[in-house]
């Protein structure tokens, strides 16, 4: 038996086919456009997410074949979060373009509702920003009459990426989501693990539009063959994308943490049955829960730009040729000499929130190079993560041991040894980095049958390579510290 993964993220669409042993025996990738309408505005077009599902899925199908793999027994999705999409509930086609979790035009509606901003956080453990779901269905309710008019009437069905194809995956037969991803809209009640009365009707979305939460591992529902590639599977696993790489690691006992380094970093902390405070520092968020369990808690730093620096590097600078050149050029020098680079390129996010900070690169001598500035920045992007760490066992009190690393940037083997150096904990990094996609799959094969239990998931994990921390000197945390205040001085 194996299991198809899906992983609809931002920028593309992985499929990836995983064997009993867990491993990835086939693999499709297809990317889609991201539509940029005006500065500050991202969307997608939902009908061209489907397309790169059905790409990706037909492409990993086909080479799972090719292999001789067992056949897929089962259906895990995994997805970008917090994104919103409008569909007829009928024909299934997009009643709008998506708006993108990156967007930023619910600004002026989440300072019309800022009074109500404590309670927000109280009941849903997240800051009120344009990054959630319900400050875009908010701005869709004021700003597209017609189409919202559709929501009101029960034509049109709302959601996030989870929802939207999980309705194209049946055919229209399922309106559902899981506790992961419904802990992002800003509609969730954190504790009572349900969607909110009190804030349906404070941000104005009839919760009869809203999907039905189902348990993020448990049969939910089957793949129309018609509509999915002859494919007829029961769909038994599904979680925003940060908390199914969590799983991936299988971080779960409390104390767990993860940290997936794409064009920016989620850190995710597992906090069991605790709903932990982060102070402000950090979100609240469920990690899954599977079957009739209780839901399971996270604490979440989101960092901004990690990879996207290095791409600056690459695009901005042309310093380097690929991604990769960033490693070759930062490791052809023994330290970074006492330059400091911030790479609040966007702003700068958890723990200091701060969206006027700006980027910055301090303490340049004649002796500065190119190779300084690469390690610079590897630092600069390993001392955000620090911060958030900081703040996981400082501010929200909780002991954290080593740190497990994927995504792209993770495949840098000096950014993880600087990593942990800074932190002064090992940073583990499994064989396979596409720990999303695994995650997906494991709590679909949990509930589908395909693996008994946790034990049984973290056995089939694999070997993970240890990076073990290096004593370094604690004055470049405290310059950094410096760096950040001197950036958010000079943004504000
Ligand atoms: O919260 C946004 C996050 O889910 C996006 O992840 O990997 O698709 O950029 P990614």
């Amino acid at each position: 038996m194996s299991v198809l993964a899906v992983d609809a993220g931002t920028t593309g669409v992985t499929a990836l086919v995983v064997s009993e042993q867990g491993r990835v025996v086939a693999k499709g990738h297809q990317e889609f456009p991201q539509h940029f309408p005006a500065p500050g505005l991202v969307e997608h077009d939902p009908d061209e997410i489907w397309t790169a599902v059905l790409g990706a899925c037909s492409a990993a199908l086909g080479a799972a074949e090719q292999a001789g793999a067992t056949p897929v027994s089962c259906l895990g999705l995994t997805n970008q979060r917090e994104t919103v999409v409008l569909w007829d509930r009928v024909t299934m086609r997009p009643a709008t373009r998506a708006i993108v979790w990156q967007d930023r035009r619910s600004a002026g509606e989440c300072d019309r509702l800022r009074e109500h901003e404590p309670r927000i956080r109280a009941l849903t453990g997240l800051p009120l920003d344009p990054y959630f779901s319900a400050t875009k269905l908010s701005w869709l309710r004021a700003n597209a009459p017609g189409t919202w008019e559709g929501v009101r009437a029960g034509r049109v069905a709302a959601g996030t990426v989870d929802s939207y194809l999980l309705a194209r995956l049946t055919g229209g037969r399922l309106h559902a989501t899981d506790p992961s991803n419904a802990s992002r809209t800003l509609l969730f009640d954190l504790a009572a693990a349900r969607w909110s009365a009190e804030l349906t009707e404070l941000f104005g979305v009839p919760e009869s539009a809203l999907p039905e939460i189902v348990p993020s591992s448990a049969p939910v529902g089957r793949t129309a063959p018609e509509h999915f590639l002859g494919l007829d599977v029961p769909i038994c696993g599904i979680a925003g994308d940060q908390q199914a790489a969590l799983f991936g690691h299988a971080a779960f006992t409390p104390g767990d943490m993860k940290c997936t380094y794409g064009t920016g970093s989620f850190l995710l902390v597992n906090t069991g049955d605790r709903i932990a405070d982060g102070g402000g520092a950090l979100l609240s968020t469920v990690a899954w829960q599977l079957g009739d369990e209780p839901v399971r808690y996270a604490l979440e730093g989101s960092v901004f730009v990690t990879g996207a620096a290095v791409q600056w590097l690459r695009d901005g600078l042309g310093l380097i040729g690929d991604s990769a050149g960033s490693e070759r050029l930062a490791a052809s020098v023994a330290g970074s000499e006492g330059l400091v680079f911030v790479p609040a390129l966007t702003g700068i996010g958890s723990p200091h929130w701060d969206p006027a900070a700006r980027g910055a690169l301090l303490g340049i001598t004649r002796g500065t190079t190119a190779a300084h500035l690469a390690r610079a920045v590897l630092e600069g992007i390993a001392y955000q993560i620090r911060d958030v760490v900081e703040a996981v066992a400082g501010t929200a009190g909780i002991p954290v041991s080593r740190l497990a690393v994927d995504g792209g940037a993770s495949a840098n083997d000096l950014l993880c040894q600087i990593q942990a150096d800074l932190l002064g904990r090992p940073v583990a990094r499994p064989e396979t980095t596409e720990t999303t996609g695994l995650g997906a799959a494991f709590l679909a094969g949990l509930a589908g049958g395909v693996w008994s239990g946790p034990g049984e998931i973290a056995a089939a994990r694999g070997d993970v390579r240890v990076f073990s921390p290096r004593e370094v000197a604690e004055d470049g945390y405290r310059r950094w510290l410096d760096a950040v205040d001197a950036v958010r001085r000079f943004g504000s």
